[in-house]
């Protein structure tokens, strides 16, 4: 056509770079005679990334054929749109909502009740909506974003992750990262504002946000340390500053939308975090709103527990229980997707609507895999006129006769991933393991090769729509090799928890953990030791599962090791609950000989276990710990600490004399006797004795002694103050 190769070069690695990276010249450039529809058609098939190609020698073939129409009729070929039947012949539903107006309207006018419209006295208000698993609750309010900010208000969410329940806060972390990064791409001046009011809001507590929020730093920069408290001031302390953050959030100028999606996965400290959000008396302008699937939660549910918490406590809590599409709405989405009228694929929608009930997730996987399994094709034809003309074709009985409309939502996603090359299907099941958003360097760590390598492999399951790129930014490892600069982050998420779902039953039981093992060494043999910390959840969390099938006794306590850091982080950001959790997980990682082997690890396991199991409420497993501690630690200054959490339990039960009988006995191993029934003499010589302390100066003299450093003495101190209310 134009005489010249697309890249003139000799040199192979130079021809091999412009393949990869250099667009050519288009033909009409060379020669200007060459007819702009001709020469687009040239840079379609030449494109980089195949999605921009032709998706079927059909498509390319009817634009030749408008040409050659074209050229016979007029002789000559004008300009058009190419490739627009080829983008036909693919299979796109819509992206637009059928139905629910009035759920929408509903969710706008919690929307200007919360923003006040300058009437009513603003308020904080809890939305919540529930139904059945891809019934399409995260879009109905995805569709609220948009109008929401052209209101000025914030839009922030954060979704819960089946296979990441323990990880505290994770929702709302990944909500208020979304919001910073929202700020960070304000003015310069307008950021100053942000910084200084966050800055006049936390004052020397930033660092207590930082620690659950790491992106606040990159607003208002490095803070001071916070100081060490015990648990109660900590929660306490906790609690405020959380408050003050959000509320230079929540403002007239700007209320705030948060949006937490799949409740019925939330790890126990957000809900508490929820509660107090919503249950504090000066929070305004704020709308919280939670989808939750309601068939999987019972009433004992914790989330049940926490709505009735709120209700109770008189905040205005709405509920929208979201149904299936009704058949007109499903008629109307099926006529949409393959461009016919709603008569002509009457009978089609019937089936469709019989089999999936109206549920959206489930009804557009049948129409792709019905299209995958050739029951529904897109018949190219040449129009005797000249030209091609194309529509989508079907046969009732022979998609009755198969029975492919039996199967499950989860069962027919799991026979899409099945028919993807296989390598994609490999890594499919990795990044369902890894979570509902994955990211390509953590992705291509524990796929074992390059992130371009991987990019690669996952492209067959974009193009099915199975996983969502999350920025345009996954096209560039298609085209470039990555492997040492991984400049770009490249993360992407799966369509819906039921395509993770599926992708993750494919693992065959006996794999599972074993794969999740696999997953959790490889992320901490390529985390910098310095990173370790920050992953440590993650790190964790799969390792755990897999922990059965450890075998090795070094592993184990070295995993061991790692749940006592992450029951200690998961304690600093008040997740006492799972705390727990991870230290249990770790004692029992312990081999029986482990006090004698590895006494330190095993001590600190079992104070931090005593400790967060008081913290929680769950005294009974306090106890058994603590029981432990006093027969095994070595010293008695080992010990103070589980007589402390025994006497502040008995305090929080009411046995009142049960816990001074523990403190008395442990004074009386510091050394320092109290007499159980004090006479009038012994209070005497305790007041004369305490009188002969005070210096000389006077009272204040006290003020200037050195601080205690003796370990006793400071043990004493904590025991003594710990029976004391
Ligand atoms: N009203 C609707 N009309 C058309 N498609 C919808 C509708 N609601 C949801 N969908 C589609 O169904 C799928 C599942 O919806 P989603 O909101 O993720 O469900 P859920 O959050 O309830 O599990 C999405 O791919 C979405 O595009
Ligand atoms: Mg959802």
């Amino acid at each position: 056509l134009t005489g010249e190769l697309p890249f003139k070069s000799t040199d192979t690695l130079e021809l091999i770079h412009c393949h990869i990276a250099k667009n050519p010249a288009a033909p009409a450039q060379i020669i200007p005679e060459i007819p702009e529809a001709i020469s687009k058609i040239v840079m379609k098939l030449l494109a980089k990334t195949a999605e921009e190609r032709y998706q079927s020698a059909w498509g390319l073939k009817a634009d030749l054929e408008t040409c050659l129409t074209q050229l016979q009729t007029t002789g000559k070929i004008d300009n058009f749109p190419i490739g627009q039947l080829d983008y036909a012949s693919q299979l796109i539903v819509p992206q637009k909502l059928y139905g629910r107006q009035q759920e929408v309207a509903t969710l706008m006018a919690a929307f200007d009740r919360v923003a006040g419209d300058g009437t009513n006295p603003t308020t904080t208000e809890l939305l919540l909506v529930s139904g059945y698993s891809g019934i399409g609750k995260t879009s109905i309010i995805k569709e609220i974003h948009k109008p929401i900010v052209r209101q000025r208000g914030y839009f922030i969410a954060g979704k819960f992750d089946q296979f990441k329940r323990n990880i505290p806060y994770a929702c709302i972390i990944q909500a208020f990262q979304s919001l910073m990064r929202q700020l960070l791409t304000e003015p310069t001046d307008k950021l100053q504002i942000w910084k200084n009011k966050l800055l006049a809001a936390l004052g020397q507590n930033g660092q207590v946000i930082i620690d659950v929020i790491p992106e606040v730093e990159l607003i208002i920069g490095k803070q001071p340390e916070i100081p060490q408290l015990p648990p109660t001031e900590a929660e306490n302390r906790f609690n405020r500053v959380f408050k003050q953050f959000i509320y230079v959030f929540t403002q007239k100028e700007h209320p705030l939308v948060i949006f937490l999606d799949d409740l019925q996965w939330a790890d126990s400290a957000t809900l508490k975090l929820m509660q107090l959000l919503m249950t504090e008396p000066d929070s305004q302008y704020l709308l919280l709103i939670g989808a939750y699937r309601d068939n999987e939660v019972s009433y004992t549910h914790p989330l049940i527990k926490t709505i009735e918490e709120i209700q109770k406590s008189g905040i205005s809590v709405n509920h929208i229980v979201l149904q299936p599409l009704n058949l007109d709405e499903v008629k109307q989405l099926i006529a949409d997707t393959l461009k016919q009228t709603t008569e002509k694929v009457n009978s089609l929608a019937e089936l469709i609507f019989n089999q999936t009930g109206g549920n959206p997730f489930f009804l557009t996987q049948l129409l792709q895999e019905l299209k995958s399994e050739n029951l529904l094709t897109f018949n190219f034809s040449s129009l005797p006129t000249g030209g091609t003309k194309g529509e989508w074709q079907w046969n009732i009985e022979e998609i009755k006769a198969i029975g492919i409309a039996d199967k499950s939502a989860v069962e027919l996603v799991a026979s899409r991933i099945e028919k993807l090359p296989k390598a994609t299907q490999e890594v499919l099941k990795l990044a369902a393991c890894v979570g509902n958003r994955f990211t390509l360097d953590v992705l291509s760590i524990v796929n074992e090769k390059s992130p371009s390598e991987t990019a690669i492999e996952l492209y067959w399951a974009l193009q099915t729509g199975l996983i969502i790129p999350l920025s345009e930014s996954y096209k560039i490892p298609l085209v470039f090799d990555l492997e040492k600069s991984k400049i770009y982050s490249v993360a992407y998420k799966f369509l819906h928890d039921r395509v993770q779902q599926a992708a993750y039953f494919l693992i065959p039981e006996s794999q599972k953990k074993a794969t999740h093992l696999k997953i959790g060494r490889l992320l901490l043999k390529n985390a910098p030791a310095e990173e370790i910390e920050a992953n440590i959840f993650d790190i964790v969390n799969q390792l755990n599962l897999g922990s059965d099938i450890l075998i090795q006794e070094s592993e184990k306590d070295e995993l061991a090791r790692l749940n006592l850091i992450a029951g200690r982080k998961a304690k600093a950001a008040i997740a006492y609950e799972l705390a727990f959790k991870y230290l249990n997980a770790g004692l029992e990682l312990l081999s029986a000989n482990a006090w004698d082997n590895n006494y330190d690890l095993t001590w600190a396991l079992y104070v931090e276990a005593t400790e967060s199991a008081y913290l929680s409420g769950e005294f009974e497993p306090m106890r058994q710990k603590a029981d432990i501690v006093v027969q095994k630690a070595k010293t008695l200054l080992d010990k103070i600490k589980v007589y402390e959490c025994k006497i502040l339990a008995c305090v929080a039960e009411e046995k009142l004399l049960e816990g001074i009988e523990i403190a008395l006995q442990t004074l009386k191993l510091l050394g320092v006797n109290f007499p159980e029934e004090p006479t009038e003499e012994d209070i005497n010589r305790a007041l004369a004795e305490t009188a002969s302390l005070i210096p000389e100066n006077g009272i204040e003299g006290l003020m200037n002694l050195p601080p205690i450093s003796d370990a006793y003495s400071l043990a004493t101190i904590q025991i003594l103050t710990s029976i004391l209310p």
